[in-house]
């Protein structure tokens, strides 16, 4: 018997927090839905060793965006009904849900649950190509599972601010292992601030972990949306072929793994030169790799190059910034805070089409709200 009532998905946690319903211990939720946090990777996964189990093969390491994430809804549905998944309002076609669906079947085997469910997402990002990614989709979904199913132990529950209070199985390091089944980088965004995933030899030992989970660093990423178009090669795509084609694999892997570890010590000593040097070179190394895959490729458009060049023209006029690129054309740029503006203006007055948003560290996973049932 449903005895939480519903809760309007707005319905703030510490109302809900307060409600006896959500702290009744014998109670397991119905209905969960959780926020997760797109995060940027300053040293990059570029590769699996294992494809169905997501394993990488070097570590990466990111940043957490405060201002781009995904709120989940997961509700379970009486065995009459069909699961369905909704994504930002609009029913998803069969078809174009699979790696979704496919993906909580795996997990439901996984938790020994079973019956159809309804996902409902919504996607809080400004920019839609490069950062409407699959980091915050995958952590959101994977909390919003643990959260419906009540699967959350009491170290979860804390961590995400959980209305409702369950002792399950699942801590934050299951979480992020259920995160990387579904999309590798999404085992980073189960946590705040800077984070890594460690490659790990096997499925236990293949998860996120938390560097920093409140960096006072200041550090800000202004991302520049170049094209929206959807990207030609997908980054599942862009990997394999370079794994399984590119001469110059190896010495990637063994670049990253250096720029993992030279990474964590300048996270360690806040050194925001050494961060952003370490990136840039990162996503250039990930980048030059395509082209030596066979047939080679390349994420780069023409104003992908302009946007390089206009880093480097701020950073000799004396604004220290840096950049990222992901699988696709667009860049972002890291900076200090009191330069954010002057690189938004550059970047405005050179391409006045180009839709600008800038953020900092956001969160790691968190409950916006359950429904429970004795
Ligand atoms: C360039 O996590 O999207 O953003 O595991 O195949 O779903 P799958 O890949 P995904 O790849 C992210 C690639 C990247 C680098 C990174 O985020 O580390």
């Amino acid at each position: 018997m449903i005895s939480g009532g519903s809760q309007p998905a707005s319905a703030s946690v510490d109302a809900l927090v307060r409600s006896e319903v959500a702290v009744r211990s014998r109670a397991a939720a119905h209905s969960a839905t959780a926020r997760a946090h797109t995060n940027i990777a300053l040293v990059k996964y570029w590769g699996k060793k294992d494809a169905a189990l997501r394993l990488p093969f070097t570590s990466s390491i990111s940043m957490t965006l405060e201002r781009f994430y995904a709120d989940t809804s997961f509700t379970l549905l009486p065995s009459t009904q069909e699961s369905e998944f909704i994504l930002d309002g609009a029913p998803v076609p069969p078809h174009r849900a699979a790696r979704v669906l496919d993906y909580v079947a795996a997990m439901q085997q996984r938790h020994g649950v079973s019956g159809p469910f309804r996902i409902e997402s919504v996607n809080h990002v400004p920019i839609s190509a490069g950062l409407a990614s699959s980091s915050s989709a995958f952590a959101a979904l994977a909390a919003a599972f643990v959260g419906a199913y009540g699967l959350g132990s009491r170290e979860l529950c804390e961590a995400t601010k959980s209305p409702v209070k369950t002792s399950g199985p699942v801590d934050r390091t299951e979480l992020s292992r259920m995160a990387r089944l579904g999309s590798g980088s999404a085992s980073r965004s189960v946590f705040g601030g800077f984070a890594k995933w460690e490659r790990g030899t096997d499925d236990a030992t293949s998860v996120g972990v938390s560097l920093d989970e409140k960096p006072q660093l200041d550090l800000c990423l202004t991302a520049i949306e170049i094209d929206t178009a959807q990207k030609s090669v997908s980054s599942t795509a862009g990997m394999r072929r370079v794994v399984e084609t590119s001469p110059y694999y190896p010495v990637w892997v063994e670049n990253t793994e250096r720029a993992c570890s030279q990474m964590e010590d300048a996270i360690a000593a806040a050194d925001f030169t050494g961060i952003g040097t370490l990136a840039q070179q990162n996503a250039l190394d990930m980048h030059a790799l395509n082209m030596t895959a066979h047939p080679g490729f390349t994420y780069f458009q023409p104003e992908t190059l302009t946007a390089i060049a206009t880093v480097e023209a701020l950073n000799n006029d004396g604004v220290e910034c840096y950049f990222t690129i992901d699988a696709g054309p667009n860049i972002k740029v890291l900076s200090r805070s009191e330069n954010v503006e002057e690189i938004s203006r550059r970047f405005r007055a050179l391409m006045p089409a180009v839709t600008i948003a800038s953020t900092s560290f956001g969160p790691g996973v968190e409950y916006l709200q359950a429904q429970v049932r004795e």
